[in-house]
């Protein structure tokens, strides 16, 4: 059993969270499982602003997802905008809502709640202007400013459905977003900041609009005043648009089941799937997790150093943050930059209290001179997040000694974006923390962990990782695909939710996620499938197959590893690897690169030809001797040649 290092004094003093203690954890956790629908209707009734209070908990179960989808607090209805901004206008008016910190360090911008919510209507007021309508849907391609926030809560505010793309991804698939989810609308802006260097948004957006009639207007906030290609019958400035708009704007009312965005993700199939979030259920999960997790307190200063883009910066930098009336802070720009002391400089002039980030950040600020670390005031801090991916112990030893000095708990988060907020991890001032574990599940969450054969393992072991009952922050579909949904997540173990996660559990009852046990792949914690790179690349014209696999990287945690086979009458060249970079960035993204290209005479398959992509796994990960028996594989002689070149490479 690994050594636990005590909740420090000052994480468990002055805490105003229902949990603070492993009593009242514990109670509650008994709770939850008993009586789901009771516990959450009370979390609910005392973090949610409804318009008609739900006396609905839970309907629907696991076992007849295919025929009915779960719901939460279905009789409800609500308008999210309530709950996370008018609530708190008047006790907390004058409060920071949301601090922004630009690329340059000396880039601020800060609005209160009162702010907040007048930019809100204004946003609103002027889409509703547009057109825009309850349940109609929105795509948001921006990069880390107030505007993004904003333009999520306006859609809110009208009923309408958001879905935002991370800013790093390419117009096609920027492209086959705006059609899965049929958006009427895109909003942009002129360029995004990151790290010194520009994101051309609005240029990628254009290219991505060029064959698209349905999309009627694209709304560019102007971030930088870059000259852009402006379409005058399509194109309109947030500042033309927001100009004139109400400051006050009455919510429309949604049902709890009503969708409040969609957000695409990978998984070991096919294109991206668009998971469904609803307003209450995913309300209410996102603020108690956001309250119960970090502790909040009132004068907390929060920072997440996430993307919008992705379900952290949903949940955690927007959502549950505002739903509690916290400081929330954006943060536009990379933790390397100008220097390696950026966060520390950061937190030091902001007074950060809680910060949470993904430890690959951890791992390449670890590589640095701890000075950058050292030369800041750390003492605000009192609670250290990460999220994304495992946390490797020696980075985990970085975060508690060097940046926090053994002051700060930290909250190992293991979530996903299905999961839409924080499902097993320490509690601030409650849980002993292990360095690499997320510790234990958080009231409402039941984890199992199953073999192969889908038999439950108790007490200590390894296996896939399910979670037997619903909570109310949970996916409730796949965008118009609920048969994708229910094949995905509760086909390989009927009855349960399978995760896609690895885990080991410890005789203290603590779990360590030890991975995705599927194909898909955690780069610098973006979550990328296999088969995304695989269609990219054998779209390249020299290449005949292809096969990508992950691979442990000190840094981003995993990278990508591809095994090519050439179309016959080609020779490896760098022209060729360069055309195999260029259609991954096409096809995905800025963010997926590829670290390692091997080119191969063919890929291992099995007789009906199928690629043995275990065999490749363990290959890259210099298990290339302990394969077992190959010689049922169709083509045996192949593994030979790549394990010979493997080494040659390594
Ligand atoms: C991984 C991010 C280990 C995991 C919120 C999961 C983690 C995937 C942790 C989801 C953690 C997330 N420890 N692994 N604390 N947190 N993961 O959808 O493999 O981008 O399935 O959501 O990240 O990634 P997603």
């Amino acid at each position: 059993m690994s050594q636990l290092f005590k909740v420090p004094d000052r994480v468990k003093t002055g805490s105003q969270s229902p949990i603070q203690t492993p009593e009242q954890y514990r109670e509650h956790y008994m709770r939850a499982s008993f009586n789901p629908s009771d516990y959450w209707l009370e979390v609910t009734r005392r973090k949610v602003r409804w318009m008609t209070e739900p006396t609905l908990g839970l309907v629907g179960s696991y076992h007849n997802i295919a025929e009915e989808p779960i719901a939460w607090f279905s009789d409800g209805t609500l308008n999210l905008t309530e709950t996370c901004l008018d609530q708190h206008l008047e006790k907390n008016g004058d409060k920071t809502a949301i601090l922004w910190e630009g690329d340059e360090p000396d880039e601020i911008r800060s609005l209160t709640y009162s702010q907040l919510y007048k930019e809100v209507c204004k946003a609103a007021s002027a889409l509703r202007e547009l057109g825009l309508q309850k349940g109609e849907r929105v795509i948001i391609y921006m990069g880390m400013v107030p505007e993004a926030a904003i333009a999520m809560l306006a859609c809110a505010r009208l009923g309408a459905i958001h879905s935002v793309v991370f800013g790093g991804f390419s117009a096609e698939a920027l492209r086959d977003r705006v059609r899965d989810c049929g958006a009427k609308y895109v909003i942009t802006q002129d360029e995004g900041r990151r790290g010194g260097k520009a994101v051309p948004l609005k240029a990628v957006v254009d290219q991505a609009l060029e064959d698209e009639r349905l999309v009627k207007n694209v709304v560019v906030f102007k971030r930088t005043g870059t000259p852009i290609n402006f379409n005058k019958d399509r194109d309109i400035w947030w500042h033309d648009m927001v100009e004139g708009g109400a400051e006050s704007l009455d919510p429309v009312e949604c049902a709890a089941e009503d969708p409040l965005f969609i957000l695409y993700t990978s998984g070991s199939t096919g294109k991206p799937k668009g998971l469904v979030h609803t307003t209450g259920g995913y309300l209410t999960y996102t603020s108690y997790t956001h309250e119960v997790v970090f502790d909040l307190r009132d004068d907390d200063v929060y920072c997440c150093a996430a993307d919008v883009g992705w379900i952290t910066g949903h949940s955690y930098i927007v959502y549950g943050p505002l739903a509690n009336g916290a400081t929330t802070m954006m943060f536009e720009s990379t933790p390397l930059y100008p220097d390696a002391g950026r966060y520390w400089d950061m937190v030091s002039r902001h007074k950060v209290t809680i910060f949470y980030t993904a430890p690959t950040a951890l791992r390449a600020l670890a590589a640095q001179d701890e000075d950058f670390v050292k030369k800041y005031d750390r003492s605000t801090l009192r609670v250290l997040g990460t999220v994304g991916e495992p946390i490797n112990p020696d980075a985990w030893n970085w975060y508690y000694q060097v940046v926090g000095e053994g002051r700060c708990n930290i909250v190992d988060t293991w979530w996903q974006t299905e999961t839409g907020g924080i499902c097993i991890s320490p509690i601030a001032p409650v849980t002993e923390t292990a360095p690499g574990s997320a510790t234990l599940p958080l009231p409402g969450i039941v984890p199992l962990l199953l073999d192969n054969d889908g038999h439950i393992i108790r007490g200590p072991g390894e296996g896939k990782l399910c979670l037997a009952h619903s909570w109310p922050g949970q996916a409730r579909t796949v965008w118009e695909d609920h048969e994708r949904y229910v094949a995905t997540y509760f086909s390989t173990y009927p009855g349960y939710y399978f995760t896609g996660d690895g885990c080991r559990r410890d005789g203290n009852g603590y779990n360590w996620i030890t991975g995705r046990v599927d194909d898909v792949l955690n780069v610098s914690g973006h979550r990328m499938g296999t088969a995304e790179f695989e269609s990219a690349l054998v779209n390249v014209d020299e290449i005949a197959e292809a096969a990508v696999v992950g691979f442990p990287h000190p840094i981003k945690g995993q990278g990508v590893y591809v095994y090519a086979v050439l179309q016959p009458g080609y020779e490896a060249s760098e022209e060729v690897e360069k055309n195999m970079r260029m259609a991954c960035r096409e096809a995905i993204g800025a963010h997926a690169g590829l670290d390692q290209i091997h080119f191969v005479p063919g890929l291992p398959k099995t007789r009906s030809g199928k690629v043995m992509r275990r065999i490749l796994r363990k290959i890259v990960e210099g298990d290339g001797d302990k394969l077992g028996d190959i010689s049922t594989l169709a083509n045996p002689e192949v593994v030979d040649v790549i394990r010979q070149d493997f080494k040659a490479l390594a």
